[in-house]
């Protein structure tokens, strides 16, 4: 399976603070938003991840992430021009996907719950057309929103619908076979001028090939699109790491759990950066895996 970070967007809604950097490269608490959604992508045992964002935000995303290689990883990156939807993502990345199947992320995500690895991996098994992840929501007609039947089967998926069919929202992750490509380059335009990712998941409903994996009230599910929320997110972050000890989202930490490089290296990307708590962690958990 192929990971895709959609990290442009024009980010207006965070003006001023993104008139001179792109959302995703602002900090959820104690590091970058992209390493949210990068962290889902690796825990899910995806190790080929395309980054896609805007021209003028590509050339610091690729100085913080780099091609990948020093988290064990294969990273590459590809613009797009302007905001022409989320399901553009598959259109920009068909080479990157080619026949294999795709884990698309949206950059501004944060996902964190016990069991989350294994969720993902299981998921990833099972997918077989499109597979999303709902989660509850107390102001759903923000979203895109999942309905479900009596039998668990999904029947119905509405973008940000004025009278709400369930609480379920669809999440900013999501799985398909090869087949959304195709589906992606097919999709007219809606009437905001985007390629809407509803769309793609509608095609696969009428298929009878989308399934909705509801993540419980357990988890915890939150976007970072607005200073509110980006506020929100760095709070929670900021209780659960000080509260465990332990770091949400730490890519060199997960890589070295996933087994994508050694104690050694581990400890030398946190020697890096051992002036900040984030780079000590980094050499304490190394040693400890020693
Ligand atoms: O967060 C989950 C929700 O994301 C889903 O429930 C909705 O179904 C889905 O449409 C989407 O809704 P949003 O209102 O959050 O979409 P937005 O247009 O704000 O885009 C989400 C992120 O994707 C945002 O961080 C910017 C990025 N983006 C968006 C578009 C349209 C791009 O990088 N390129 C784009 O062309």
């Amino acid at each position: 399976m192929k990971g895709i970070v959609l990290a442009g967007g024009s980010g207006t809604r965070m003006y001023p603070s993104t008139l001179a950097t792109s959302k995703q490269l602002l900090a959820i608490y104690d590091k970058p938003m992209v390493y949210y959604p990068m962290s889902v992508l690796m825990l899910a045992g995806i190790r080929d991840i395309l980054v896609i964002s805007t021209p003028a935000s590509l050339p610091t995303l690729g100085v913080l992430l780099g091609d990948g290689s020093q988290l064990g990883i294969n990273i590459t990156y590809a613009k797009q021009d302007e905001p022409r939807g989320i399901a553009e993502a598959f259109v920009i990345g068909a080479d990157h996907i080619g026949s294999d199947d795709a884990a698309l992320i949206l950059g501004d995500n944060v996902f964190h719950g016990a069991g989350f690895p294994r969720l993902l991996q299981a998921a990833r098994a099972e997918l077989d057309g499109c597979t999303l992840f709902g989660y509850p929501v107390s102001d759903p007609e923000r979203y895109g929103i999942g309905e479900i039947d009596g039998a668990g089967q999904l029947v119905s998926i509405e973008e940000k619908p004025l009278r709400p069919r369930s609480s379920d929202a669809i999440t900013g992750l999501y799985f398909y076979d090869s087949d959304v490509v195709e589906i992606a380059r097919d999709l007219a335009p809606s009437a905001r001028g985007e390629l809407e990712i509803t769309d793609v998941n509608l095609a696969y409903l009428k298929q009878g090939r989308a399934k909705l994996v509801r993540l419980g009230r357990g988890f915890t599910w939150l976007d970072a699109g607005t200073h509110d929320s980006l506020l929100a997110a760095s709070q929670y972050v900021q209780v659960i790491e000080k509260r465990q000890g332990v770091r949400v989202a730490c890519l060199e930490e997960i890589a070295l759990r996933m087994g994508y490089i050694d104690a050694d290296t581990c400890h030398r990307l946190g020697v890096r950066m051992q002036n900040s708590e984030y780079g000590r962690y980094l050499m304490e958990t190394a040693e400890s895996a020693a």
